[in-house]
């Protein structure tokens, strides 16, 4: 440990040093990561249709769990019962989709490797559905979007609707403890429905839920509230939060133009983000997982080239569902991929450690640690941004599964250090094995009366595991 800063908390172990940042071990909330590397959320449709996990899912995670991760982040695994996003999704709105997923929690933990179950709903940007129901319209407000959701207008939940759906995050929260998983993530980014509430273009309302930046984060703050209670002071928590939600990225045309400009070019910005982390930090948030953007897929989240092929296969295996769907899919299809990448795809561009400066903001604010996303695809971008303290674990997509990766497996930490192969493995950029798996997924396109109210106390008012420690 020569030469390195440590520095224990209750949160976590710290460590600055040199090259070898990245196999330091870190303990969150009392669970221990044998590296700085994360799989980040990565879904497929690896579920039923009803949402029951069918085999694919646990051999998709132990695919990743056996590349010497610490820890994967499931798939935003959808609480809500109606809302079919994407289709073949897994679901956890009720208790008969615990025992599938447990066992599969299982044998991702069995090889070392920690499993963390993200939560989510997809709201009004839901991407695919068996049919255009209601249930997929159900937003924070009524707005037009022309990119994201496969309907572009939605309808505002009821006040009682939200309050349902507080409580379906809840019971989901438990429902994953129960599971066994190591920790549990609940999105707050992507565009999906919690982020529409705190997104001010999104949420127009004028209940409790909305109207001011305090109360739009109303929403938020009961589910972390409520799933604390029911998760214990224990049980690792985390939120994949967004820096900044760029509304202007991609290309899009949402309505309705809301004042101050600001808010409608941009959405919520680093200040404003900022205030909210804190009050994340004090209802009893382990860690914040950091990206940007406002919409999945968005060139802030996602930092890539511009994916047009993807697009178009997801294009057309949705245009039966509407008018909307149909239309999209009739123009992107004769768009030449050259002049599709200039236009619609403009803002798209890699990004090395796209989000990590980001993370280091939030960083300095709250004091529980951060995990920070998009672009780390190379050993020293990561090691630079561990070592910049720019963030205290890194997530990444895609991590690759080698050709050879018998060699690479069953080796303790010291090996993993000397092994180029392993390293390759785990560091090897979105290219061969690791495109694969992305081809094969879909890809977005067009796109309580009576609770006490939430009060912000912000500013103002306040195979085999690789790495087996
Ligand atoms: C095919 C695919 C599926 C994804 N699925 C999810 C998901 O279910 N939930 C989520 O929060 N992010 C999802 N993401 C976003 C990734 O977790 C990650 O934030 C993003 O790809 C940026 O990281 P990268 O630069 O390492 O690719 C997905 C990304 C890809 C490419």
């Amino acid at each position: 440990m020569s030469g390195a800063i440590r520095k224990e908390r209750d949160v976590g172990t710290i460590r600055v040093a040199g090259r070898d940042a990245l196999f330091e071990p870190f303990r969150i909330k009392g669970v221990q990561f044998a590296n700085r590397i994360l799989r980040s959320s990565m879904g497929g449709r690896t579920a039923c249709y009803d949402g029951t996990v069918s085999p694919a899912w646990r051999h998709f995670e132990k695919k990743f769990a056996k590349t010497g991760v610490a820890g994967i982040i499931s798939a935003t695994i959808d609480i809500d019962e109606k809302r079919l996003s994407p289709l073949e999704y897994p679901k956890l709105s009720d208790d008969h989709f615990i025992a599938p997923l447990r066992a599969g929690v299982k044998e991702v933990q069995q090889l070392g490797c920690r499993c963390i179950i993200q939560l989510g709903d997809p709201g009004g940007r839901t991407q695919t559905s068996l049919f255009s129901q209601k249930a997929d319209t159900q937003a924070t407000s009524a707005n037009f979007d022309l990119m994201y959701g496969y309907r572009n207008r939605t309808i505002p939940m009821t006040t009682g609707e939200v309050e349902r759906e507080v409580e379906k995050f809840v019971q989901a929260a438990r429902r994953v403890r129960d599971i066994g998983a190591d920790g549990l993530e609940i999105t707050a980014s992507k565009g999906y429905v919690i982020h529409q509430f705190l997104n001010p273009v999104t949420n127009r309302r004028r209940d409790r839920y909305g109207g001011s930046l305090y109360k739009r984060f109303q929403l938020l703050g009961e589910i972390v509230t409520g799933v604390r209670q029911i998760i214990g002071r224990d049980f690792l928590f985390g939120i994949r939060f967004p820096a900044e939600d760029h509304n202007y990225a991609p290309i899009n045309l949402r309505l309705p133009i809301v004042f101050p400009r600001r808010d409608y070019w941009f959405g919520n910005m680093l200040d404003q983000n900022l205030i909210y982390a804190k009050e994340l930090e004090r209802l009893g948030t382990n860690y914040l997982h950091v990206d940007s953007g406002f919409g999945f897929s968005n060139p802030k989240g996602n930092p890539r080239d511009y994916l047009y092929d993807g697009i178009r296969l997801f294009a057309n295996s949705i245009r039966h569902l509407n008018t909307k769907a149909t239309i999209t899919a009739i123009i992107v299809n004769p768009i030449p991929t050259a002049i599709a990448r200039h236009t619609l795809g403009y803002g798209w561009k890699f990004k090395p450690a796209a989000n990590a400066d980001y993370a280091r903001a939030f960083k300095q604010n709250p004091s529980i640690p951060v995990i920070s996303n998009g672009g780390f695809q190379r050993q020293d971008v990561i090691e630079n941004a561990l070592a910049a303290r720019k963030c205290d674990m890194i997530a990444r997509a895609a991590v690759a599964c080698k050709s050879r990766p018998s060699q690479n497996l069953r080796l303790g930490p010291e090996r993993v250090r000397q092994s180029p192969h392993l390293l390759q493995s785990m560091l090897e950029p979105v290219g061969s094995a690791g495109a694969r798996v992305l081809r094969a997924q879909p890809f977005p396109v067009a796109g309580r009366d009576g609770a006490a109210d939430y009060r912000l106390s912000g500013t103002t008012d306040d195979g085999e595991n690789a790495v087996s420690a």
